[in-house]
């Protein structure tokens, strides 16, 4: 069944020119880009993004991170999008990520991880009215 998620290219990808090598490995998948924008986190919208951590004692320096310069959003579609996006971005720490993942080859750490992917049909449905009202029906 095609589904569409949330794909955060985060701070640190931008910075090291990573954009096209993730949304490239995305799009030769097979998954189709639906939206996509640079833009800077604020405090407010990562608040809101990271709901579910705000209370965790890694969100300060998690949010310090995600707001410290522009990231790429963007929605990619496709059949099981979903755990399909997860599967290819790999594991949170990147130091235990797979070869082959995204972060297995290119990340060191558990918070400079370069990509955020929605993790559940809910995830999507909520990150994607945040970050992609127009899409939202
Ligand atoms: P993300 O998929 O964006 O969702 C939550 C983020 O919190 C995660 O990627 C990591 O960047 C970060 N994170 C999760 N666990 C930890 C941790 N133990 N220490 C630091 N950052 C973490």
């Amino acid at each position: 069944m095609s589904e569409r998620t949330l794909v955060l290219i985060k701070p640190d990808a931008v910075r090291r020119g990573l954009v096209g090598e993730i949304t490239g490995r995305l799009e030769r998948k097979g998954l189709a880009i639906e939206a996509l924008v640079l833009r800077t986190m604020d405090a407010e919208l990562a608040d809101q993004h990271y709901a579910e951590h705000v209370d965790k004692a890694f969100y300060p320096p998690l949010k310090e991170f995600m707001t410290s310069g522009p990231l790429v959003a963007a929605v990619f579609s496709g059949d099981q999008a979903i755990d399909v996006v997860r599967a290819l971005v790999g594991k949170t720490d990147g130091r235990a990520a797979a070869a082959g993942t995204i972060r297995g080859d290119f990340s060191l750490s558990n918070r400079e991880n370069l990509v955020h992917a929605s993790d559940s049909p809910d995830s999507a449905k909520r990150e994607i009215a945040l970050w992609f009202p127009e899409l939202s029906v």
